[in-house]
Parts: C-alpha cells; structure tokens; sequence
C-alpha cells in the first residue's frame, strides 16, 4: 500500500513539470486522491461488498469530480492530470504508465450488452483532454489520443488519433496521408493493409466461432432474439 503511493507520487513528480515536491503531490494532486480512492473501492468491490465500493467511488467523485466505477481495472503509474470530468466505466481495463487529461471517458456506446462494454487501453498510452473512448475496443500500447477526440474503433499500437471520429493521422512515426487518394504515401497504404489484416482475422474469428443463435431456452429470449 505504502509502496504503491510512493509510486503514484513518484509518477507525478516525473510527469508533471508543475509538480515541486510530494507534499505538494499529496494535497493538491485530485488524480493522486482519485487513484488511491480507487483503489480501497476496487478492493471493496472484489470482496463482493458492491454498495460500500460504489459509495466511496460515489465520494470519490464529489471529492475529486473524477468518476471511476469501482469494477474498474487501473494499472500502475497511472497518472490522471487535472482529473476534473474524467469519467472510466466498470469494465474498462486500463494499462501500466498510461496518462489521462481532464474529461476523458472510457465509456459504453449505451449500445453493448455482455460483459465488457468499455474500452481496454494498453501501455504507455496517452489520452488528450475531453477525448471520448467508446466500447469494448483496444487503444494499443504507446498510441496518442488527440484532444477532444471520439474514438469507436481499435486502434494500432504507436498511432496517433485525432478528430471525430478518431482517425489516425501518424503510425509508428510516419504521417499518413489518406486524404490524398490519387498519391497515399508508402507509410498510409502499409497502414490500410494492416487495418485489412486484422479486419479480415476477426472475420475468420466470427465465421470459426459463430455466436448462438439463442442466448437461452427462455421464451421470451427465443420470441426476442
Ligand atoms: C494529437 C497531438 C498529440 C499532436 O500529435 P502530433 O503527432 O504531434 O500531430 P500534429 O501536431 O503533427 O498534427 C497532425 C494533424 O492533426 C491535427 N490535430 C492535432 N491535434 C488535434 C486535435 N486534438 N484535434 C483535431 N486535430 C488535431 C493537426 O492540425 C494536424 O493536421 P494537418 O495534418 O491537417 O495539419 C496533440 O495535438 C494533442 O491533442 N495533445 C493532447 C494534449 C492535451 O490534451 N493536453 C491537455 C493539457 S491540460
């Protein structure tokens, strides 16, 4: 426990250029009160004590104006800048070393049903402010999240994303001119192919493990599919 706040302290101090020592880390820093919090409800909440992690999470929230549900999962050295608006679903999973700015979510579509209905955001990724992640898709490890960005689909590892929707406009340090269409750089095509690759593997997924037809024997489930 002891550990993990000297972490999230260090953490700051080396990723904040405002921050000037751990006291001042420890009063003034609502990111580091948000993920401490957190994680006493995320505790909380694997012992199955559901109401007690929501009313901290809950308190949290009025402390801090950052909103993590307590089912969320939050690597290490997770650093939450500002924090106000910052809003992480129940079954987001986000990874070690990522930052976010203020007024990111990593919500749901309001779409998705099942199990996991929010995003999981790999390591070292950055999340630009009043960016929105929606659903159950992949930022991979060391991507940018432009500012105020709405991103629907997974993204590459070491891209960066702007606009709404999110597309990418750099991948593994290369710009990507997709816009031009008579003349795509070598950097762009490589990328649509790799966009094909995967679209064409989770195809194969769905065709060799097609989903049931029916979730149950229920009436009502076999009348309303
Ligand atoms: C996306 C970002 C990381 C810049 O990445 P980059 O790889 O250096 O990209 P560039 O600055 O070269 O911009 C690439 C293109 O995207 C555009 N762009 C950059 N950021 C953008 C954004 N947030 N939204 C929309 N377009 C954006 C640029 O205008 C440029 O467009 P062009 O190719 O038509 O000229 C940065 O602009 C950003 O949004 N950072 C978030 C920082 C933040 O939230 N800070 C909060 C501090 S409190």
């Amino acid at each position: 426990m002891f550990g993990q706040l000297r972490d999230d302290i260090a953490t700051i101090l080396q990723r904040d250029a405002a921050a000037r020592n751990a006291i001042e880390v420890i009063l003034c820093y609502p990111g580091f009160h948000a993920l401490t919090l957190h994680r006493l409800a995320h505790g909380l909440w694997q012992a199955e004590w559901y109401l007690l992690a929501r009313i901290l999470s809950n308190t949290n929230r009025f402390w801090t104006g950052i909103e993590i549900h307590p089912g969320a999962t939050i690597g290490k050295h997770c650093f939450i800048d500002h924090g106000m608006g910052v809003v992480i679903g129940e079954t987001a999973v986000v990874g070690d070393n990522v930052t976010l700015f203020q007024g990111v979510t990593l919500g749901g579509t309001g779409k998705e049903k099942g199990k996991k209905r929010h995003p999981t955001i790999k390591n070292r990724v950055v999340i630009g402010s009043g960016a929105k992640i929606l659903g159950n898709i992949t930022i991979g490890h060391d991507s940018v999240i432009g500012a105020s960005s709405v991103v629907l689909a997974n993204i590459p590892e070491n891209a960066t994303v702007v606009g709404i929707p999110g597309r990418v406009v750099t991948h593994n340090g290369q710009r990507l001119d997709t816009l031009n269409h008579d003349e795509p750089n070598d950097a762009a095509l490589q990328y649509q192919l790799e966009v094909m690759q995967q679209q064409l593997a989770d195809l194969q997924s769905c065709v060799e493990a097609p989903a049931p037809l029916f979730k149950s024997n229920n009436a009502d489930d076999l009348a309303n599919p």
